[in-house]
């Protein structure tokens, strides 16, 4: 499987705080059938406290550590970017960066409220060539309150990520209400496991989440969620 959404370098934002976590989320990972994780970092986090250096030598630190241990998992550089004016600028800057330097830009929109520039914005990184996948739109209430303007995000061409979790209730019923539906309306790109922490509800392992999306819409679509999509993403691949 393949994990686009994870917080696992130590001491960038409110994922793990040392190495060891970081190790301990990667050795999880693989163990649970993942072989390639993309780091996400939230963009706000590295650029006023760190630098893409940082998390640069991070990736590249941990990479070395699963190699030495035997654990064959590969992690991949990416960030999680939050919907805000200055996104656009701090892309062609180089402050916010793309999936594994692909088109696809994890986006993340505000949990609440609306704010009046987001498709602006949205309209702006499209025609820079990008392509957003929008983060865990079950958790966000814009989305939870109103579906049509999820809808029309999605028909300007903008992809979906779910998080696993969400399916299982862990960020409450109406996230599980509505990630439910997008997978049964079929819009739904990709499912990641968005952890933050080696143990608990927001650990790497996604096989509960994977498991109750089966039951629902069945193994096949399930795997194009955590295989085929994702691969496409990492390669820069369109997707259809
Ligand atoms: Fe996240």
């Amino acid at each position: 499987m393949y994990d686009l959404h994870v917080h696992i370098l130590p001491g960038i934002d409110d994922g793990p705080e040392t190495i060891d976590e970081s190790f301990q989320m990667g050795k999880i990972a693989y163990e649970s059938g993942t072989h390639v994780l993309v780091a996400t970092p939230h963009r706000k986090d590295v650029k006023e406290f760190h630098s893409l250096n940082k998390i640069l030598f991070l990736t590249k630190k941990l990479n070395n550590l699963f190699l030495k241990n035997n654990i064959e998992i590969k992690l991949l550089l990416g960030m999680e970017n939050h919907m805000s004016l200055d996104l656009v600028d701090d892309y062609i800057n180089g402050f916010a960066i793309t999936i594994n330097r692909t088109r696809y830009m994890l986006l993340e929109m505000p949990f609440f409220g609306s704010p009046n520039y987001i498709f602006p914005v949205v309209y702006k990184l499209i025609d820079l060539g990008l392509k957003p996948i929008l983060a865990h739109p079950e958790r966000i209430e814009m989305f939870q309150k109103d579906i049509k303007t999820l809808d029309e995000l999605i028909k300007i061409g903008l992809l979906t990520q779910i998080t696993a979790g969400s399916l299982l209730g862990v960020f409450g019923d109406i996230a599980k209400e509505l990630s439910i539906y997008m997978l049964n309306k079929d819009l739904v790109n990709i499912i990641s496991s968005d952890t933050h922490s080696d143990s608990g509800e927001r650990s790497p392992r996604m096989n509960d989440g994977i498991n109750f999306a089966s039951q629902i819409i069945g193994l096949e679509k399930v795997n194009k969620m955590v295989v085929e999509t994702p691969l496409k993403v990492i390669q820069d691949k369109p997707i259809t």
